[in-house]
């Protein structure tokens, strides 16, 4: 008999809350279990060696608190370490139920929807934009689509700390939102690939012209795994529907607590926990 568990979320850090709360938003009858890697935050700027080892941790981490399905609630684990982790370590466990998602593929899959003109800006971090996952993931569905792409490594750190409503925080958006534009005068969609920047949405909006769309992948995603459990009635079967929601750190729990709350809008109670395998 198969152990029943939570369904696993992991971000970087504070991003995947952006998605859980979506996630939680239609399917509130799940347990769901939060980690983030605050300890090691941020990925964006790592190099693929490094997200692909910290994120088989996490996911090890999550299988062993008795999860079957875990995702990847960070572009950057998702586009540097899933197709690895898929490919490579979960053929090893010989353990069917065990199951790793991402955010990029579902994003990819119903991106059409939103643009007219057929050209996308992807807003995201150095490694989403260096791994070049989004031009070849939305490729295979939607050839007839120009993507371009902006790295975006200064957004992150704002978020993380803080600082991403302050004056400060302008000049930045305002410089990769220009660069992202001045590749392409076609451009009507700008997609957040990246769990944190919806934080930054106010302001991204404000130095966007009013023609272009601004497309968030949380509810996206939600409705991807919403879709995944009934495609998977073996794997939905395994999750346990409590709707409880447990919080991890791998750093200081009431850092988490007090920042975390900018993400989620609530009070959270997290625990620290130690994942690595070392
Ligand atoms: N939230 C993660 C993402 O979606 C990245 C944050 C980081 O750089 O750690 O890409």
């Amino acid at each position: 008999m198969q152990q029943k568990g939570a369904i696993g979320i992991f971000d970087s850090g504070y991003g995947g809350l952006t998605i859980l709360k979506e996630i939680v938003n239609i399917l509130p009858q799940y347990n769901y279990i939060y980690l983030g890697d605050n300890a090691r935050t941020p990925y964006g700027s790592r190099s693929f060696e490094t997200v692909y080892h910290y994120t088989w941790e996490a996911i090890q981490w999550f299988f062993n608190q008795g999860c079957s399905l875990v995702i990847l609630a960070c572009n950057t684990a998702s586009a540097k370490a899933l197709r690895t982790i898929q490919q490579k370590n979960l053929p090893l466990l010989n353990d069917p139920f065990k199951r790793v998602l991402g955010v990029i593929r579902p994003t990819a899959e119903v991106i059409d929807n939103f643009t007219h003109s057929k050209h996308i800006g992807i807003l995201g971090t150095t490694g989403t934009v260096q791994s070049n996952s989004y031009i070849l993931e939305i490729e295979k569905f939607f050839p007839n689509i120009k993507v371009f792409q902006q790295a975006c490594p200064l957004w992150v750190p704002l978020i993380e700390n803080n600082e991403h409503n302050s004056k400060g925080a302008d000049f930045f958006v305002k410089k990769y939102i220009h660069q992202l534009l001045e590749q392409n005068a076609n451009i009507d969609t700008f997609l957040l690939a990246c769990t944190h920047y919806p934080l930054l949405i106010e302001k991204i909006k404000e130095y966007t012209p009013a023609d272009i769309k601004i497309v968030t992948q949380g509810n996206i995603v939600a409705e991807s795994l919403k879709d995944y459990l009934k495609r998977h009635p073996e794997i939905e079967s395994l999750c346990i529907k409590q709707g409880k929601i447990n919080f991890y750190t791998t750093d200081n729990a009431e850092q988490f607590n007090k920042q975390a709350i900018i993400f989620w809008g609530n009070n959270i109670q997290s625990q620290q926990v130690n994942i690595s395998t070392l």
